[in-house]
């Protein structure tokens, strides 16, 4: 699969073991940065990674800041991201499921590098479901999107 990866100077260690795995595991990555531990601006990350997916450069995309939460805020502003924070294999495979999540946020203050391992593989290796009741609340949820942004 073709991913993004961005990180803030909060996530910028963790990153580098991020790409590095999702490298192991054949998929093919584009590093949007941060390059450095330099103090840096989420959103930044978040519209590198939202812009790269919206383009169709990637199909799905991990953000990475200190608590994931800033990251995950700014993702879920642009159209046609759906983005979550999972600290939980669980999460990150129904995420996807159910939701069609295509933006895993994850907070390198909060989770290390192996158990961020095994939420990615999760997240990769699911598959939206298709199944109606889930179309449904996602076409809910575009509804929503469209009718805010005039
Ligand atoms: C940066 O200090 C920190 O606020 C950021 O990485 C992130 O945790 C925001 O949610």
């Amino acid at each position: 699969m073709k991913l993004v990866i961005g990180a803030d100077h909060g996530g910028f260690s963790l990153k580098k073991d991020v790409v590095v795995y999702a490298r192991s595991l054949k998929h093919t990555v584009i590093d949007v940065g941060s390059h450095s531990s330099d103090p840096s601006d989420y959103p930044d990350f978040a519209l590198a990674v939202a812009e790269t997916i919206t383009h169709r450069k990637a199909k799905r995309g991990i953000l990475i800041c200190g608590s994931g939460v800033g990251a995950c805020i700014a993702a879920n502003k642009f159209p046609g991201i759906r983005a979550s924070v999972c600290h939980d294999t669980f999460s990150a495979r129904q995420g996807v499921e159910d939701d069609d999540m295509n933006v895993l946020c994850l907070g390198a203050r909060v989770i290390g590098p192996q158990l961020a391992s095994e939420i990615i593989r999760a997240f990769l290796s699911a598959r939206f479901s298709n199944a109606a009741r889930h179309k449904r609340r996602l076409n809910k949820v575009l509804a929503i999107e469209k009718s805010f942004s005039k």
